[in-house]
Formats: structure tokens, sequence, C-alpha cells
């Protein structure tokens, strides 16, 4: 039997229920591709359940308010792949009578939609024959064929041969299997080789030890920061800023505070932030407590104090806002101010 059909009958017997599958909406596919980058399946499955519910179309997206957005966003992360979400559904709106297209310059065109992206949109929603390929799918490649680097040569000796596979009739589900073998049986360690239909046409299996493919690359060791913020009271109230809207985890809300530098003492580096910021003086009163957090390319340990103030911020109203404890639900904060959220719940929110 030929690689494309031993795939596709693995797929309609063994393929991961998904609550993303089973559907041909450019919509609905396009919103899970884009919260499946660089995140889990189980991670994403609520949010895309949420989400659905309450934006059920591309008009529905268009009409939203970005803070609105980043709230049913809230908590899954790399922030920037809602804001160009939103801003491609007004563009569609705009410019494609609310129409997604599913041309590919079009399409790929559109913020924050990459080759993989439109490859994935465009095969499973249109029946467009193009491989799409993401981590999962490059490794199934590089072992099926034998190569170890990622160079690209490799890549696209990849994208020929999945482009003689991919079938004519079914190209996302021949995509979309090919990414689940990747998912639950080619591990990175510990492939499971003897439940993969393909494992005749594998050059890693006919090797003998399939995780010599690909070359594991050397795990850079990422820097960790040192982080202060304030919660600054003026009565029951404390203040959150908007982080500018470009920027990592833009248009979310935060604690003011900042990096510390080297050899700073946490205390003058958080007034001199909450200055620098917030144009305002603050007495700071006690350490709450600090939290670790993880980004992809850094870590911090981030230390929270209560402060008081008399001032007022010279920033507007837009981007300071004083708010009590029960109104933290309205906003969207990172996933470390959560943290944080939790030692104050924990141990009281007030001095
Ligand atoms: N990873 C990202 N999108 C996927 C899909 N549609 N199927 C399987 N794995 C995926």
């Amino acid at each position: 039997m030929s690689v494309t059909t031993l795939v596709l009958d693995w797929f309609d017997d063994s393929k991961r229920e998904l609550p993303f599958r089973n559907t041909t909406n450019p919509y609905l596919i396009w919103l899970s591709e884009i919260m499946l980058q660089q995140t889990q399946v189980k991670t994403v499955i609520p949010y895309y359940k949420k989400w659905i519910k309450k934006y059920p179309s591309i008009q529905s997206v268009a009409n939203a308010r970005q803070s609105e957005l980043l709230k049913c966003w809230e908590g899954l992360g790399y922030y920037a792949r809602c804001r160009n979400f939103h801003e491609s559904a007004r563009i569609i709106l705009k410019n494609h009578d609310g129409i997604i297209p599913s041309n590919w310059e079009e399409f790929r065109s559109l913020p924050g939609v990459g080759d993989y992206t439109a490859a994935a949109v465009l095969s499973i929603a249109f029946k467009q024959p193009i491989p799409a390929i993401d981590g999962n799918a490059r490794r199934v490649m590089a072992r099926v064929l034998g190569l170890r680097k990622f160079s690209k040569r490799n890549m696209s000796i990849m994208k020929s041969t999945l482009c003689k596979w991919i079938h004519e009739t079914r190209p996302g589900d021949f995509n979309q299997a090919i990414m689940d073998i990747g998912a639950c049986i080619c591990f990175p360690t510990n492939p499971d080789c003897m439940s993969c239909p393909i494992n005749n046409y594998c050059k890693a299996f006919i090797s003998g030890n399939p995780v010599r493919y690909p070359l594991k690359k050397k795990h850079k060791k990422i820097p960790n920061h040192t982080v202060v913020a304030g919660i600054i009271w003026r009565r029951n109230q404390f203040l959150i800023q908007k982080r500018y809207t470009n920027g990592m985890l833009g248009g979310l809300w935060e604690f003011p505070g900042g990096k510390v530098e080297p050899g700073e003492p946490l205390i003058d580096a958080l007034k001199r932030e909450i200055k620098e910021e917030c144009g305002i003086r603050t007495k700071i009163i006690k350490q709450v407590g600090f939290i670790n957090h993880a980004y992809s390319h850094f870590s911090i340990t981030l230390y929270l104090y209560h402060c008081k103030t008399k001032g007022e911020p010279l920033a507007q109203k837009r981007t300071h806002k004083w708010i009590t404890p029960g109104e933290i639900e309205k906003y969207a904060f990172p996933k470390a101010n959560h943290k944080l959220f939790a030692i104050l719940n924990n141990y009281g929110w007030y001095i």
C-alpha cells in the first residue's frame, strides 16, 4: 500500500477526536490553528470552546473590542496571536466582504498568518493540496527520510516529498494525520515505532536507532530577570496599568513595576520604575511575596510590595486605572500577575 493510503487509513481508525475537527468552517479551523501554535492541544480545548461560544463568527471577532478578546485569551499566552487575529478579522470585514480568502497570497498576507497556518487552513477548510509542516510533522519527516538537520535543503526535500504524498481530495486529513502521528506515535524520545503505519517506509526505524533523527539541538540556558512590582493603594483601590499594545504581553494590564538593574536594591528599583511609568512618588510599606515565572526566552523572579501614594498618575485614564480587588475579573492580566493574585487571595489583599 502507498504511504498516502497507509497514513489516511491510520487516521480514519486512530485520529484524535478534537472539537475543531469534523468542520470545514474556515473561521473555526483558523482559530484552532492559531490557538495551537506553541500550545498543547489539552490547553487549547477549553479556550477554544469558550471563544466560539462568545465569538461564533469572524464578524463577531471583528466587531469586538481588543480588551474583550484579550480577556477571553487570558492565560493562553503569546497574546500577539490574539491581537493579530483581531486585526485580520477587521481586514476581512473591510476588504473581503467578511469572507475568509481561500487564495494563498491573500490569506498568507494577513497579520499573524505564516506558511504553516496558511497551509493548514487552506488544506483543511478549502481542500487545497498544500503540505502543512509543524514541529510534529517536521520530526516525522526527518525520521522517515533519514534527515538529521533542518537545513533549508532538507526542509525543501521534506516539502517536495509531502507534495507527492498528499492526498488530492483529502489534503487536510493527510496533513493532520502526519501531525497526529508525530503527536501520538513519533515522540521525540521513545517513539512507538511498532504502532506506526509507515514504519516500513521510515529510514530512522530501519536504521534501528530512530531517536538519532533529527539531531537534538542543545538547549540554551535562558536568563532570569529580577522584577519588582507594586500594589499601590489609595484608600481601598489600587493602581493597574495597561502594557503598550505592540510589545510582549501587549494590551494586558499589570501592577506597575519593572526590571531591577544589576546591584540595585529592590526597593530603589521599585520607586524608580513607578516614578518613570506613572509619574508618582510612593511609600513602600512591605513585601507581599514573590513568584517565579518562565516565558519562552527568559524567566523572571517577581517581587510584589504593598505601597501607598497620594499622587495621581500623569498618564491618561486609558492606560492607568484605580480598581478594587473585586474588579480584577474585568481586565486581562498576564499569568505572572495571576500568581501574585493567588498569594493575595491566600494572605489577604489589604495591608
Ligand atoms: N497541531 C496544530 N494543528 C493541528 C491539527 N490540525 N492536527 C493535528 N495537530 C495539530
